[in-house]
């Protein structure tokens, strides 16, 4: 038996009778949203938008007394909720950006997902981070991968808490309804050696014969500062200019650290302002240390030590450092390029710059103050 035509019946209703029967049978006329469906450019649900560094953390360390870590109980994490998402708990459409907290002696019990999640360390010491085995060691600056169905667990032995940037991909695996979650049948993970996955890759350039890839992430598990740093300076001596950027790489493709987002540090001399660009897929930047302001679609967000901000898709974005400044930044380029998304372009002019981002700020002091005196 094939589709007929003959027996379908005919409908003779009016207009408005008729958008009611589309909506009653789940259709939807395209005529009607096709222009919010297929804009000339892309036009971001996600915000251009800054949490500064001195509102979160406190939060944080009070989430340090509040919360206790336990099975069952989910990592002290603070997700940055970009406010154009509707009250979705993502940074961007794309990217997940949060600061995780770590207090003293404190360890997060073992667990794998799939989506991948990069450490960028802000502040402590005497942290570990295994990843199968491998207890990678986490110092400020450093790079930590956690990726697609690894077993990790955060283990702090110093007596000093730990903040780091989590930046994982939960967003699009949302959307692509991939997400799978299993703890671990120990609290821990039993710990097989120390940064083992730098051992094949001490030299620049070089690397230990045999080791094969995993091929979904970067064998290479801990990029550490002072190489980041020492990489940083080279490029910066070479090229000059306002700003340098590395890409965290796997070392055996050159291809990304972990295939669904780029990991990038950004350097920028003080004084000189970059030149205005845009590119598909958003950015989130987490400013390691120096200061200065960056300016997205005309608005300009001052930004320092701790800061994180978020550039959407396609907006004009320009950086100027008042001191040199180190940013951290993830995207979503990776995936962009795969699918022969990705575009980006240089504005022939800077941007003009046509308001001031306003942080919220202090309310929280100002209310313990308030409290304090009555
Ligand atoms: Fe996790």
């Amino acid at each position: 038996m094939s589709i007929d035509m003959s027996h379908t019946y005919t409908v003779e209703v009016g207009y408005d009778e008729f958008c009611g029967a589309l909506a009653a049978r789940d259709l939807k006329p395209l005529w009607k949203i096709a222009k919010q469906l297929m804009p000339e450019v892309p036009l971001p649900t996600t915000q251009a938008w800054l949490w500064k560094w001195d509102d979160v953390l406190p939060l944080a360390k009070r989430a340090g007394e509040l919360i206790t870590l336990e099975r069952g109980g989910d990592r002290r994490v603070l997700a940055l909720a970009n406010p154009g998402l509707r009250g979705l708990p993502f940074t961007s459409t794309t990217l997940w950006g949060a600061l995780q907290y770590l207090g003293p002696h404190e360890s997060a019990p073992a667990h794998r997902h799939t989506p991948s999640a990069i450490r960028f360390v802000l502040t402590g010491s005497g942290v570990y981070t295994t990843v199968n085995g491998d207890a990678c060691d986490m110092e400020p600056g450093d790079l930590i991968l956690t990726p697609i169905w690894n077993w990790h667990d955060h283990n702090n032995r110093s007596d000093d808490p730990m903040v780091w940037f989590d930046g994982l991909d939960l967003p699009l695996l949302t959307a692509l309804e991939s997400i799978f979650f299993e703890n671990h049948p120990d609290q821990l993970q039993p710990v097989d050696g120390h940064n083992r996955s730098e051992q094949g890759f001490a030299g620049v350039g070089l690397r230990e014969m045999g080791i094969s890839s995993p091929i979904a992430h970067s064998p290479l598990l801990r990029y550490r500062w002072g190489e980041t740093e020492r990489t940083l300076e080279a490029l910066q001596r070479a090229r000059g200019g306002p700003m340098v950027s590395l890409e965290f790489v796997n070392p055996l493709t050159g291809g990304p650290a972990v295939s669904t987002f780029a990991c990038e540090m950004h350097r920028l001399s003080p004084g000189a302002r970059t030149p205005t660009k845009r590119k598909t897929g958003s950015s989130v930047y987490v400013v390691f240390q120096g200061s200065g302001r960056s300016v997205i679609n005309g608005v300009c967000f001052e930004w320092g030590p701790g800061d994180i901000f978020v550039t959407p898709s396609w907006a004009s974005v320009d950086h100027e450092a008042n001191l040199q400044a180190d940013l951290f930044a993830i995207s979503d380029r990776p995936v962009l390029q795969v699918l022969h998304l990705y575009r980006e372009e240089e504005l022939v002019e800077r941007q003009e710059v046509s308001g001031t981002f306003v942080p919220l700020q202090g309310a929280l002091r100002t209310a313990e103050v308030n409290r304090d005196e009555h």
